[in-house]
Formats: C-alpha cells, sequence, structure tokens
C-alpha cells in the first residue's frame, strides 16, 4: 500500500471559478480527496502581470505544500498560462494546469482546424493557447479574444441575463465571423456561461471546457505516479476549502454549483506563505 495516494489533491484558482475544476473532478474521480484554495483577496488575476501571478501562485502552492497534497491542480488559466511553467520545476509534486488538457481536447475536435479561443486579457496575451494548439499542428488557424467582462457578469450571477447575451453577442462576433468550429472556454467562469455561448455561437460550434478535460488527465497523471485513491480507506472530511478573503460568499457561490454541501470554509492568510 501506498499511503500518500491517501493524500489529498491539492487544486487552486484566483477566487471562485476553479470550482467548476472541482466539480469534475468530484464527477470523474469520486473516491479523491480535495483541497481548494481560491484566492478571493486578490482575484481578478486576469489582468495582472506575469510577475505578480508567479509570486500569487507560489505562495499558494506553499500553502498547499502545508495540506500535505500529493499533486496539485492549478485551476486558474491565467495562473496554468503565466506561472505554471516557472513553477513546475521549483516543485517536487506532480503539478498540472488546465491550458494542456483543453487545447488537447480542441485539436480532437475540431474537423476544418479553425479553433476560436476565449480567456481573461492576461491569458490572451500571453499567447499559450495559440502557440500550443499550432504547435501541435501548424495548419491550425486560432482566433482569440479577450473577455473581460465575462468574470464579473457570472459572479454577479447574469449567466442568464439578456445584458450578458448582449455582451457574449459583440465578444464573438469577430470570431464567430472566421468560420470556427470549435470555441475554448479558456477561463473557469465560463462553462457556466455554457448555455448562453451556445445560443451565440450556434449548434455548429463545439464547446471545450478545459475543466472536464483537466480532470481526465489527472486521473492519467496520479495513474502514472500510482497516486490514484482507490477509494479503500475513506478520510475524513474528504474536501477542504480555503480563501484568502471572508468566506460567505465563497460559500454560496460554491454551493450553486457544487454537488457537495459547503459550509467551513477556513480563511488563510496567503502572503505569510
Ligand atoms: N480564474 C481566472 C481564469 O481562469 C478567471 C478569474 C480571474 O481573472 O482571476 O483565468
Amino acid at each position: 500500500m501506498n499511503p500518500e495516494r491517501y493524500a489529498p489533491i491539492g487544486v487552486f484558482d484566483s477566487g471562485l471559478g476553479g470550482l467548476t475544476v472541482v466539480r469534475e473532478i468530484m464527477r470523474n474521480l469520486p473516491d479523491e480527496r480535495i483541497v481548494y484554495f481560491g484566492d478571493t483577496a486578490r482575484v481578478p488575476y486576469g489582468n495582472k502581470s506575469k510577475e505578480t501571478v508567479i509570486r500569487y501562485s507560489r505562495q499558494i502552492v506553499n500553502f498547499l505544500k502545508t495540506q500535505e497534497v500529493k499533486a496539485i491542480v492549478v485551476a486558474c488559466n491565467t495562473a496554468s498560462a503565466l506561472a505554471l511553467d516557472t513553477i513546475r520545476p521549483e516543485i517536487d509534486l506532480p503539478i498540472i494546469g488546465v491550458v494542456r488538457p483543453g487545447t488537447e481536447m480542441a485539436l480532437q475536435a475540431t474537423h476544418n482546424k479553425r479553433i476560436g479561443v476565449i480567456a481573461t486579457d492576461s491569458t490572451i496575451r500571453s499567447n499559450l493557447y495559440q502557440t500550443l494548439l499550432r504547435e501541435h499542428d501548424k495548419d491550425v488557424r486560432v482566433f482569440a479574444q479577450a473577455c473581460p467582462l465575462f468574470v464579473p457578469l457570472v459572479e454577479e450571477g447574469w449567466t442568464k441575463d439578456p445584458v450578458t447575451h448582449i455582451v457574449a453577442e459583440r465578444y464573438l462576433a469577430d470570431i464567430l465571423e472566421q468560420d470556427i468550429d470549435t470555441l475554448i472556454m479558456g477561463c473557469t467562469h465560463y462553462p457556466l456561461l455554457r448555455t448562453l455561448l451556445r445560443e451565440v455561437a450556434g449548434e455548429s460550434v463545439q464547446l471545450i471546457n478545459p475543466a472536464y478535460e483537466t480532470a481526465l488527465a489527472l486521473r492519467r497523471l496520479l495513474d502514472h505516479h500510482g497516486l490514484l485513491n482507490d477509494g479503500r480507506h475513506q478520510i475524513t472530511p474528504q474536501y477542504a476549502f480555503y480563501a484568502s478573503d471572508t468566506v460567505e460568499k465563497f460559500n454560496a457561490f460554491a454551493n450553486s454549483i457544487l454537488p457537495y454541501e459547503i459550509s467551513s470554509t477556513t480563511q488563510v492568510q496567503i502572503e505569510k506563505y
């Protein structure tokens, strides 16, 4: 028996959005334990510089290591794009982000090799989605669009609101003109706009949710390291939640999207790590 396999997985995000990744891990890896950290005091990361996002991500990784996690998932697209490559060689734990799994799924899905990517400003400016897609297949054409208003609209709960619909039409107009058949929802919050994005983009465009593919990639990663939890030892609590700001909003949002009742999120002074 490898006792490490019963350790939790550390998942982090700039705030609440990474819970969409937690939701996929819960669904696809139901035996795994999870420690989630949401940097709610310093969100958004999507308009911040690479240096800042690396510094924040390092602190969070240091905190997660105190929780004795066996692996880390960078659930935030912006942190995956800006910080993961710097942090990976600094730690001795398996770590994955959401960008690579998202690109792999999009490359499998596209038929006409015309792929759209929507994400935060910093993720689009990092060019990582665009570079990885073209690295795999130089014939792929990528059309990228930053959608900075989507995050606050989702956090406001306006996921089906006509205002959000108008905003989406405006953001997507140019890339939809490019005859894309695949659209990567390259930000944690965007899967919560799936219905609305489907209406705006139309049935002919496949929507890619990197969160789902990340859960599958996580399973392969854990298996590769002999770290998959076989569910033989139930350790409670199975899920633990931490945030850097007050927890009321966090709990309300978490309970609206997770199939699990959250009441006891702990506030952490993340600057100490
Ligand atoms: N979690 C971020 C992402 O996936 C969105 C929110 C933010 O800007 O921090 O890019």
